[in-house]
C-alpha cells in the first residue's frame, strides 16, 4: 500500500468534498470511496444492518466506526493492486477512526481539509436538495444542524492531531480554483512517492 497515495478528504456537509473528489478521479483516476455512499449503499440493500445506519445518519450523528471502516477496508481490499490511489472522503470524522484507520489499513499520505462556513455549507446542500430528483434523507434542515454539530464537535481534535499531514483549503471559491490547490497538494505526495520508490531501487 505505501507505494500508492491514500488522501483522506475532510469538510463539513456540503463544503464540497464529492464534488472534488469527482474532480480528483478525473485527473488521476484514484479510486473514490466516500463512507457516506458506502453506508447509503448499505441501507439501499434494505438490510437490518441498513435500517439501524439509517437510523442513526438521519440524526446527523456518526455511524460506529466498526461498520464504517469495516466497509472501507473491505472496498480497499477490492481494489488493492489495481488503484492508482485512495481517496477516502468523509472520513476519519473523530480522532479515534484516525488512528484506526492508520493501524489497520495504512497510514495517510495526506489530508485535505475544505473550510467552509456553516451559512455557505447550508446553502450548498439546500440548493443540491432543491435540484436533484432524488432528495437525500438527511438533506433537510433539522438533520443538517444535527451534522453540522456533529462535525464542530470533533474537527478540531483531527486538525490537531493530524496538522503534519493537513492542508486547509479555503472552499469558498470557484470549484475549479480549489481544485487547482487541490493539484498542487496531490502532485507533491506523488513526487515524494516516486522520489522514496527511486532512492529504494
Ligand atoms: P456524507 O455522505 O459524507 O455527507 P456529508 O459529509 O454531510 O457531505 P455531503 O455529501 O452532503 O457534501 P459534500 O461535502 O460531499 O459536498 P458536495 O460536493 O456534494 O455523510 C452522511 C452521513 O453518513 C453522516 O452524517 C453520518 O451519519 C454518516 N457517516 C459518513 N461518514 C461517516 C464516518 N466516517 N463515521 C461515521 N458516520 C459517517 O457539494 C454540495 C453541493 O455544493 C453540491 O450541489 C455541489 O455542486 C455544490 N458545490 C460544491 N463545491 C462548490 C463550490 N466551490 N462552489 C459552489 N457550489 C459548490
Amino acid at each position: 500500500m505505501s507505494e500508492i497515495p491514500i488522501i483522506w478528504i475532510l469538510g463539513g456537509p456540503g463544503c464540497g468534498k464529492g464534488t472534488q473528489c469527482a474532480k480528483i478521479v478525473e485527473k488521476y483516476g484514484f479510486t473514490h470511496l466516500s463512507s457516506g455512499d458506502l453506508l447509503r449503499n448499505e441501507v439501499a440493500s434494505g438490510s437490518d444492518k441498513g435500517r439501524k445506519l439509517q437510523e442513526i445518519m438521519s440524526t446527523g450523528g456518526l455511524v460506529s466506526n466498526d461498520e464504517v471502516l469495516s466497509l472501507l477496508n473491505d472496498a480497499i481490499t477490492r481494489s488493492k493492486g489495481v488503484s492508482k490511489g485512495f481517496l477516502i472522503d468523509g472520513y476519519p470524522r473523530e480522532k479515534n477512526q484516525g488512528v484506526e484507520f492508520e493501524i489497520r489499513v495504512a497510514p495517510a499520505d495526506l489530508a485535505l481539509y475544505f473550510e467552509c462556513s456553516e451559512d455557505t455549507m447550508v446553502q450548498r446542500i439546500m440548493a443540491r436538495a432543491a435540484a436533484s430528483a432524488v432528495k437525500r434523507e438527511d438533506d433537510n434542515e433539522k438533520t443538517i444542524r444535527a451534522r453540522l454539530q456533529t462535525f464542530r464537535q470533533n474537527t478540531n481534535a483531527i486538525l490537531e492531531l493530524y496538522d503534519a499531514k493537513t492542508l486547509t483549503i479555503n472552499a469558498e471559491r470557484d470549484v475549479d480554483d480549489i481544485f487547482l490547490e487541490v493539484i498542487q497538494a496531490i502532485d507533491c505526495v506523488l513526487k515524494k512517492k516516486q522520489q522514496k520508490a527511486a532512492a529504494q531501487c
